[in-house]
């Protein structure tokens, strides 16, 4: 295994994203809420680069105590990433589709030391 150099954790603020070549491939990089993920920005749809799409808190429906539609919210949990080309929404978490599991993002392992931020191809 080999680790590719990211940035310094500095730079990677909340919220943002960073995209980093890895050999023949880009690795995006997000922190959301103090967490941060790597993906192959690569989507398995049809090959858009779904790392440099938004990152919204997924939509839930809101049921009343019998069971009836009474609005949306927006999760305080869950994050979705938006692929640009299309629109597919993946958990930010794990990188399962929200509309179809069987497509999912490739994930890389990241380590941070010294400052650095590098992910494992
Ligand atoms: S290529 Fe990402 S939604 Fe189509």
């Amino acid at each position: 295994m080999t680790e590719v150099f990211v940035c310094s954790a500095a730079e990677l603020g909340e919220g943002s994203v960073k995209v980093v070549a890895a050999g023949s491939r880009e690795i995006g990089v997000i922190r959301r809420k103090g967490q941060c993920y790597a993906y192959l920005n690569q989507c398995p749809h049809q090959g858009g680069p779904v790392c440099e799409g938004v990152r919204i808190p997924k939509v839930e429906t809101v049921l009343n105590d019998e069971l009836q539609f009474f609005g949306h919210t927006f999760s305080e949990d869950v994050d979705h990433i938006v692929c640009p080309w299309h629109g597919y929404e993946y958990n930010l978490e794990t990188g399962v589709c929200v509309g179809d599991a069987g497509l999912q993002l490739k994930r890389y392992e990241l380590v941070e030391r010294e400052g650095g931020i590098y992910v494992v191809i």
